[in-house]
């Protein structure tokens, strides 16, 4: 039996709960590791499924990223893909083939373990590693990060999900009143008995209570419970903390996603404040508006090795192809109001996008084939004074705004065929 805490904690309550049987109606889908965010983020949009690609999902639990991941890959048709699923807990793994089974994904390989061990597993090199919600949890994620960056092939990267502090407010200070309660002695159920006891006892100007962002322990059963209140190791990571992490671990930052929430000028109108933060770094804008939204409760971003030259994909080309993610043209005029504006929630707060004329023309036309300037051809024909340059300047503005929000991302699937 582990006396490992996390361990203990995973085998008895593996997160999130999952029940195999909901594969039948949905796929839960989420960042990191979106197919097409990731080829965007990690490969420039080149990524070629013709061609072998091996995924790791370090610390997978109950099958979230990889479920996801492997469903995206076999409807893209990638016969060459590989996840390998790797986690602590036998329980949670136990969940996430089962749901494997259910979908018929035969794609992934499923290992018990430590990804402290991966070194002498045997398992890498791979393109890709996913890893969501689990360094934070390790004594050492620095020395972790390292560990999944040898895993690294040299054009690979990561995507990683990280605690964030202040959208966390109050989670902590109720950890350690339960640190202060439970006994050495208190089995896992006995300790989801005190956490429930003390939640129906807190005070209404408690932090944890007056959250709206942590949600977990009200929703997601004994599992959330245990996986926000009673943590053995559980820590939350600053945007600087993490720019930190990143360069330690001699990685680049490619981006957090969606990138509209850490950029100061989506909150912002104050000409005068935005002047002071013009001449900003991208890593200092992102803290600021960490600080100014306050409800970022984690950080999503995707990280390469810092010599690998690949950049995230832009959007400036004519062979490049859009692709929607969870999100319709049609959603484009449901979701602009007057004055062409779109606005997009972000956990409370609405951030708001000036869209251009063409935007819901533009939005129809995207089916993840189609290329820039396919889309251009289309909509020329009928308007045959649109011109190229008028037409990349307006898809540039749709972009900032679709891509801001996570919903758009950029292939170049000729430019992978033929490299
Ligand atoms: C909060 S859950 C996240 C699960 C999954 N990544 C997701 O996002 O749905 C954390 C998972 O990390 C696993 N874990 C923690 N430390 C680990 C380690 N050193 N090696 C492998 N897995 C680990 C736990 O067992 C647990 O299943």
């Amino acid at each position: 039996m582990s006396t490992d805490p996390v361990r203990v904690h995973y085998e008895a309550y593996p997160y999130p709960p999952r029940d195999p049987r909901e594969e039948r109606r949905r796929l839960v889908t989420g960042s990191p590791s979106r197919l097409a965010e990731l080829n965007h983020y990690v490969f420039g949009g080149r990524l070629d499924l013709r061609r072998p690609f091996r995924a790791l999902v370090a610390g997978g639990g109950t099958g979230d990223g990889t479920i996801m991941l492997a469903q995206q890959l076999a409807d893209a048709r990638a016969q060459h893909a590989e996840i390998v699923y790797l986690d602590l807990s036998a329980t949670a793994r136990k969940t996430a083939e089962a749901r494997a089974a259910a979908r018929g994904l035969a794609s992934i390989r499923f290992v018990t373990g430590s990804l402290l061990e991966l070194s002498s597993l045997g398992l890498g090199p791979f393109d890709y590693v996913d890893c969501c919600g689990v360094l934070h949890h390790l004594g050492d994620p620095a020395a972790g990060l390292a560990i999944l960056r040898d895993a690294l092939s040299p054009h690979g990267g990561i995507g990683l999900m990280l605690y964030g502090p202040l959208g966390r407010t109050g989670v902590y200070p109720a950890q350690e009143m339960l640190a202060t309660l439970v006994g050495d002695a208190d089995d896992p159920p006995a300790r989801v008995a005190l956490a429930r006891r003390l939640l129906a006892q807190l005070p209404p100007t408690n932090w944890l209570r007056r959250n709206p962002f942590i949600a977990d322990h009200l929703t997601q059963g004994d599992s959330g419970i245990y996986d926000v209140l009673l943590h053995a190791r559980d820590r939350a990571f600053a945007v600087p903390e993490i720019a930190a992490l990143i360069a330690g671990a001699s990685l680049r930052l490619q981006s957090f996603v969606p990138a509209a929430r850490y950029e100061p000028t989506h909150y912002l109108s104050d000409a005068t404040l935005l002047k002071r933060l013009a001449g900003l770094s991208a890593i200092d804008r992102a803290a600021f508006a960490e600080r100014l939204a306050g409800n970022m409760k984690s950080h999503v971003f995707y990280a390469v090795r810092a010599t690998n030259a690949t950049l995230p994909a832009t959007a400036d080309r004519l062979d490049a192809v859009p692709i929607l993610c969870e999100f319709d043209g049609a959603a484009i005029a449901r979701g602009t109001g007057p004055g062409g504006i779109l606005t997009g929630d972000a956990d409370g707060i609405k951030l708001r996008f000036p869209l251009p004329p063409l935007a819901a023309a533009m939005a129809g036309l995207i089916d993840g084939r189609r290329t820039l300037g396919d889309i251009h051809a289309a909509l020329a024909a009928k308007s045959p004074t649109l011109k190229s340059a008028g037409f990349m300047e307006q898809f540039a503005r749709l972009y900032a705004a679709l891509n801001g929000l996570g919903k758009l991302f950029i292939a170049y699937p000729a430019a992978a065929a033929a490299g």
